[in-house]
């Protein structure tokens, strides 16, 4: 069990992990060489974008100390992790020194971007190698999903295990177990690819915007390409990993490369003149003023953005599939086409040639280059899109060298790297099934019960269903609307246990379809189509059996709304959860006003029947006036969306299979839907004036438009049950109604109108 944590070494990379051990609810002891420095950097991570802890509090379970004051913390770690400076010697020094003090038993791992790890303990007791092992973390940890563990010969399998279990169950990752071998399989493959590409670009005389272009999302991989990454990463560790890799992998027929002096070359220079990227906020791309300016590869100078001019790459962007834009991409006569043929040939067929050295088996492989670098596909899979036969000869062509096993799967007939739920294993020269995870819901493979072009209800096991949308950022329209009414009524009639509303996509969703028929038609349309949502929201709450919503990424407006509608929600650590529908002129139409009234205002009136409703109120007013977003599910129950009652997952991965256990528990345990009763606290005028006078002051004080006091005074009346002389008990359909009454009236104004239209064409909210 690892109920206390020890993470030495308090910079970028420990000082996030331990903010994710404190997310994950564990307590932390963060030790540095000196109270200054541990204090300082601790300071930073409070502070950080993206936000590394959950929520301001979440930082209360770490405490800091220096090493030298607390060395004896090390002996209360169940889990002692080393993230300390990348050199060996210093990770030895200390190695000994938690040799020394660690209590028996518990674990430690080094965080290391590549060093070996047997080395790093090799002057060890043996009691401690048994139970030592690395650990690489990505930067910012909480956010990155990859975490390659790495035991060493002389690791206690229960160790390996253990910290795997907890790192993908509590910490959310997902785990691949590497090899010791230099760098491990992320950054081994990065850095001979990278150098290969950076050094392909460089003697042929293509600019920073062309690679950048080529070898991002048109390849399959994230905008940030290849030097947009180089300035993330930063010049300095991207060339002291590509310094130590050379030396350690003697065998290795491609690391010439990163002697390559063209490439050191521009290195040197750019390291000399302390462009390292975005920590010296000049890198190979520099802020200039509002515009962000470009380095010249030849003149070694910064210089405007220069779009481009290679038409396929456009032409290419128009193909949605990967496998066919690729296949377009890799035909092209041009710069697009040689460097990404450049860039995929190599890159598949060096991990294809580093196979069984750093990992046995390809599945290792996929996931490390779709979890750590976010490509779309691995190399594997991205082979097999592209048909292995006719790419292996290919590369060929290009004389780039194809792996002897793959030479021999292709001669013995074998035509893929996977078939269905296999993989091919070069050393059994077979086919073998990829251990499913028992905690992990494939949609794809339940009956699909019913369906329409928004959404499918699917037969998910054990008598549950789960309603699954599948618009585009799942948007919600009538097809949607219409499928949770119909998923209602299947759920009664039929011989269900209960059902999850969920789904694999992105995000849980972004809201109504604002581009939809009913925003541009009538209000006696748009006033139908909100009482439709209204009504298909309240069979959802008061179904009679169990209906669990598992709320994951961006939940938005609408997407909140359905949220809120479940009798409980199991949402995914990582929830951006928020009634943002002010930000489109527009109020909360489909409960969300009630639901806050329900979640935040009426407990605390129950509980104090004399307390001042106000506060309570103002805070609605705020979440929903403001548009506030959590930054995390531990944010949004902090915000009042989520209740004391919904559950937390770490793992995106097993979401759908702890909301559907969750609809068992609920049915096990004798489910009865909510009372339709007077559930809803309403304020009355008193607390609306109230309300109405704040509003006053911030738009006299300019914090606020015209119209956002005019949005948010309509949105306060709704909160106060409008002009009641006192406050009161009502029912939810109360709400409901002045709800709908004003996201009419809204949508019907000019500016409601603009506000639309600016959001469908630039994604971005317009405040008029
Ligand atoms: P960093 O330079 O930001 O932080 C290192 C911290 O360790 C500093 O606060 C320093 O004061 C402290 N320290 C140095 N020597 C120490 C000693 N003998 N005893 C106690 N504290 C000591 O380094 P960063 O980036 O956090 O890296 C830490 C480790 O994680 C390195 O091994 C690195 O290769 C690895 N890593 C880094 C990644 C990154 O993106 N920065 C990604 C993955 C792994």
């Amino acid at each position: 069990m690892i109920q206390r944590a020890v993470v030495i070494g308090s910079g970028t990379m420990g000082g996030g992990i331990a903010a994710h051990f404190a997310n994950a609810g564990v307590p932390v002891y963060l030790l540095d060489i000196s109270t200054q420095i541990v204090t300082a950097s601790f300071e930073r991570m409070k502070k950080s974008k993206p936000p590394a802890f959950f929520t301001p509090e979440t930082a209360d379970l770490v405490t800091i100390g220096s090493l030298d004051e607390h060395e004896a913390w090390i002996g209360e770690g169940d889990w002692i992790i080393e993230a300390i400076v990348e050199e060996l010697e210093p990770k030895r020094a200390l190695v000994a020194r938690i040799d020394r003090l660690r209590k028996k038993g518990s674990i430690v791992s080094s965080n290391t971007s590549g060093l070996p790890i047997a080395k790093i303990a090799a002057n060890a007791s043996s009691d401690f190698k048994a139970h030592f092992l690395g650990t690489h973390f990505f930067n910012p940890p909480r956010y990155m999903k990859l975490l390659e563990i790495i035991p060493t010969k002389e690791t206690k399998e229960e160790v390996t295990k253990v910290v795997r279990k907890f790192a993908e169950h509590r910490l959310g990752k997902g785990v691949v177990l590497c090899k010791d071998t230099p760098n491990f399989i992320a950054n081994r493959l990065a850095s001979i690819s990278g150098a290969s590409l950076v050094d392909y670009v460089l003697a042929n005389g293509y600019t920073i915007e062309e690679t950048d272009a080529i070898a991002g999302p048109l390849i399959g991989r994230p905008k940030t390409a290849a030097f947009r990454l180089q300035d993330l990463v930063g010049l300095d560790v991207a060339s002291s990993v590509a310094k130590n890799l050379y030396d350690l992998i003697e065998g290795d027929e491609s690391r010439d490369v990163l002697r390559s002096p063209r490439l050191e070359a521009l290195r040197k220079d750019q390291m000399d003149r302390s462009r390292l990227g975005d920590k010296t906020a000049q890198g190979f791309y520099k802020k200039g003023g509002k515009s962000i300016l470009t380095l010249d590869l030849q003149t070694k100078e910064y210089r405007e953005r220069r779009e481009p001019e290679i038409p396929s790459i456009a032409e290419a962007m128009k193909i949605r599939s990967l496998p066919k834009r690729l296949d377009f991409v890799l035909r092209q006569g041009d710069k697009a086409g040689s460097l990404a043929r450049h860039i995929v040939y190599n890159s598949l067929a060096y991990a294809a040639r580093r196979i069984p050295e750093i990992t046995d088996d390809i599945v290792n492989v996929d996931r490390t280059m779709r979890w750590g670098f976010s490509h779309d596909l691995g190399p594997f899979e991205l082979w097999d899109s592209l048909g292995v036969r006719a790419t292996a000869e290919a590369m060929k062509k290009n004389n780039v060298a194809v792996a002897p096993w793959v030479e021999e799967m292709l001669a013995s007939g074998h035509e893929s790297f996977y078939r269905g739920e296999s993989y091919y294993d070069p050393a059994r020269r077979a086919y073998v099934s990829i251990a499913p995870d028992p905690r992990t819901i494939d949609l794809a493979k339940g009956r699909v019960v019913r369906e329409n072009k928004g959404a499918s209800l699917i037969d998910i096991g054990d008598g549950v269903l789960c309603l699954a949308f599948h618009t585009k950022m799942n948007t919600l329209d009538e097809d949607v609307r219409t499928m949770i009414a119909e998923s209602v009524e299947e759920l009664e009639k039929g011989a269900w246990v209960g059902m999850v509303i969920g789904n694999e996509g992105a995000d849980f969703s972004v809201g109504a379809n604002l581009a939809g028929g009913s925003f541009s038609s009538g209000s006696e349309a748009l006033s139908r189509a909100v009482k439709a949502m209204q009504d298909a929201l309240m069979a959802v709450r008061f179904c009679a059996k169990p209906v669990v919503t598992a709320p994951f990424g961006r939940t938005l407006a609408g997407g909140a709304e359905v949220t809120m509608a479940g009798a409980r929600i199991v949402a995914a650590s990582e929830t951006y959860m928020g009634l943002v529908e002010v930000g489109v002129g527009l109020v909360p139409g489909a409960g969300g006003c009630k639901e806050l009234i329900r979640r935040v205002v009426s407990p605390a009136l129950r509980q104090s029947p004399n307390a001042d409703p106000l506060p309570f109120v103002q805070n609605v007013l705020q979440t929903i006036g403001a548009a506030k977003v959590s930054t995390s599910a531990a944010d949004a129950k902090a915000l009042g969306f989520l209740d004391a009652g919904d559950r937390i997952v770490m793992n995106r991965d097993h979401l759908l299979f702890a909301a559907k256990e969750e609809v068992l528990e609920l049915a096990a345990d004798g489910y009865a839907p909510p009372v339709r009763d007077k559930s809803c606290y309403a304020a009355g005028r008193d607390v609306l004036a109230a309300l109405k006078a704040g509003i006053y002051v911030l738009q006299q004080g300019a914090y606020m438009s015209e119209y956002d006091a005019s949005i948010s005074s309509k949105l306060a009346s709704i909160l106060c049950g409008g002009n009641l002389s006192s406050g009161q008990w009502v029912d939810e359909q109360f709400f409901l109604d002045r709800e709908r009454e004003v996201f009419v009236d809204l949508g019907r104004e000019p500016k409601t109108r603009d506000r639309i239209q600016h959001m469908l064409s630039t994604g971005k909210p317009l405040r008029n």
